[in-house]
């Protein structure tokens, strides 16, 4: 076959969750403008929710196609999820993979055989698959180049981390900044997730085999770790944001509906008034931390976008706000359960964003020039709440106090009320804005033609290209 790039077929799979959903069915969107054709892979279960919230189908983006198709995990699609994280994440490992096998098959048989498989590390698996069928494989890195360096050193044994005794201890990494206990990812250290963290580990278990790791982050951003990180592991092509690079924002790959209405509610609020609030999809937060966060929103005086989410089984239960919340928030803030997050924070109306700093959200926030207030709850998110305040000095993170039940640490509602002022209006908040807007306008010139993202992205077409010929 001739190695045109319309005969390119890539084939994306990724671990079925929105955290991992997003960043690799935006790099899906980038590179069928590119004109290839693109296949975006989860499980049948995720792509029954995203075709029911968003309408998903494939669709034709510039000279390229992208298409959807899912493999089941061998659960029915009605059926409750997963018994347990444990119990689900196996299955995924074994029907998943003969299903994976199956779709692959699929695509040869009908004459458009998988050029390339890039798949995130949280599905390993997939890069045995491609190694037996002899096709070339790349990852994508949904998590920071900083985050990957910590697991990395911590899997390898390249440094001693503290254990819950030792929280005065400082991990100090190449090209990192100092890390105290809680600026380090807590699966390695307090482990709050057990199936979680062995995923975690085993994301490097296969990233020997892949010919290029991408990273949704950006050159400009994290260049010394970078640099440091591609010399001994794998090599690393930051393509990153994202978020950014992709042109067709129509094709979404929401797994719940997000309430569009609060997008005409932030069109009738002042410029740069608005929190926004939102923990992304999966954490929970405790009942106490739920009305200090409530109080704190009401105290402040400030109007508010909420995203209040149930998380996943395994993970939490559903979120009460406290009695009479809904009633006093009413004209001053509004609550909803999924929000179309890129359009919020491109929002005039939004003034700080409050986040638990997922690696997207870090992005997204990062990117589009809005301060925040850090308010991390666990795994990398602690990694990145660091680096948005110490290192890109874009907010403040909100200080926790042992106030909870059993002494849990809470950000409680003055501290809440006061980091609201502080990154809006405190003596720091033009400096905070400033770097906002610095950052912003540095990962647009990644993305844009001739910088150091769209190059990367330029560089690994032509690789799959080559590996095709
Ligand atoms: C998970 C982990 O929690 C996080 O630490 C890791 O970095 C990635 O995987 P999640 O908690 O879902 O991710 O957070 P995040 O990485 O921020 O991703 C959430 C995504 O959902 C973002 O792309 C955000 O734009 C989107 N979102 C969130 C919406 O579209 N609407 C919402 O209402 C909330």
């Amino acid at each position: 076959m001739e190695c045109k790039k319309s005969n390119l077929h890539v084939l994306l799979v990724s671990f079925p969750a929105q955290g991992h959903i997003n960043p690799l069915l935006r790099l899906a969107k980038c590179l069928a403008s590119k004109g290839l054709l693109v296949t975006f892979s989860t499980t049948e279960t995720i792509g029954h929710m995203m075709k029911e919230a968003t309408n998903t189908k494939s669709t034709n983006i510039g000279q390229g196609e992208l298409r959807f198709e899912f493999f089941s995990d061998g659960w029915e699609i009605d059926e409750p999820q997963r018994a347990n994280l444990a119990t689900w994440m196996h299955q995924l490992k074994t029907a998943g993979r003969e299903s994976f096998i199956e779709l692959i098959n699929r695509q040869s048989e009908t004459g458009k055989p998988v050029s390339c498989i890039i798949n995130n590390p949280f599905v390993p698996w997939a890069t045995d698959v491609a190694a037996e069928l002899e096709i070339p494989c790349a990852v994508l890195w949904v998590q920071s180049c900083a985050v990957y360096s910590i697991y990395y050193n911590f899997q390898h044994q390249l440094a001693s981390f503290p254990n819950p005794d030792q929280r005065d201890m400082v991990l100090d990494l190449p090209s990192l900044p100092s890390l105290e206990f809680d600026d380090i990812p807590d699966f390695l250290t307090l482990n709050p997730f057990d199936s979680l963290r062995k995923v975690i580990l085993s994301q490097f278990k296969n990233l020997d085999k892949a010919f290029c790791v991408l990273v949704d982050s950006f050159e400009e951003l994290e260049r010394e770790t970078i640099e440091v990180m591609s010399r001994i592991s794998a090599p690393i092509k930051p393509v990153g944001p994202l978020f950014r690079s992709t042109k067709n924002a129509s094709v979404r790959g929401d797994i719940w509906k997000a309430t569009d209405d609060c997008l005409q509610w932030l069109d009738s609020q002042s410029p740069n008034s608005v929190v926004y609030v939102s923990f992304g999809s999966v954490v929970a937060l405790s009942s106490e931390q739920l009305q200090e966060l409530s109080a704190g929103l009401l105290k402040s005086g400030t109007p508010f976008l909420w995203v209040v989410k149930t998380p996943p089984p395994d993970m939490g239960s559903k979120p009460e706000l406290p009695q009479g919340f809904k009633e006093e928030a009413e004209g001053k803030g509004m609550v909803v359960e999924w929000c179309p997050q890129e359009q919020v924070l491109a929002h005039s109306a939004v003034s700080c964003f409050i986040t638990h700093c997922g690696w997207n959200s870090s992005m997204e926030c990062l990117t589009s020039g809005v301060p925040v207030v850090a308010f991390p709850q666990w795994g990398d998110q602690n990694t990145n709440a660091k680096f948005l305040i110490d290192v890109y000095g874009v907010g403040i993170r909100a200080k926790k106090t042992p106030t909870g039940k059993n002494g849990a640490p809470v950000v409680t509602r003055d501290e809440v009320e006061r980091c609201i002022f502080e990154v809006t209006k405190g003596a720091n908040a033009e400096e905070i804005k400033k770097n906002a807007v610095k950052w912003k306008e540095a990962a647009e010139a990644a993305v844009a033609d001739g910088g150091s993202s769209h190059r990367n992205i330029e560089l690994f077409v032509d690789d799959i290209q080559r590996m095709a010929c």
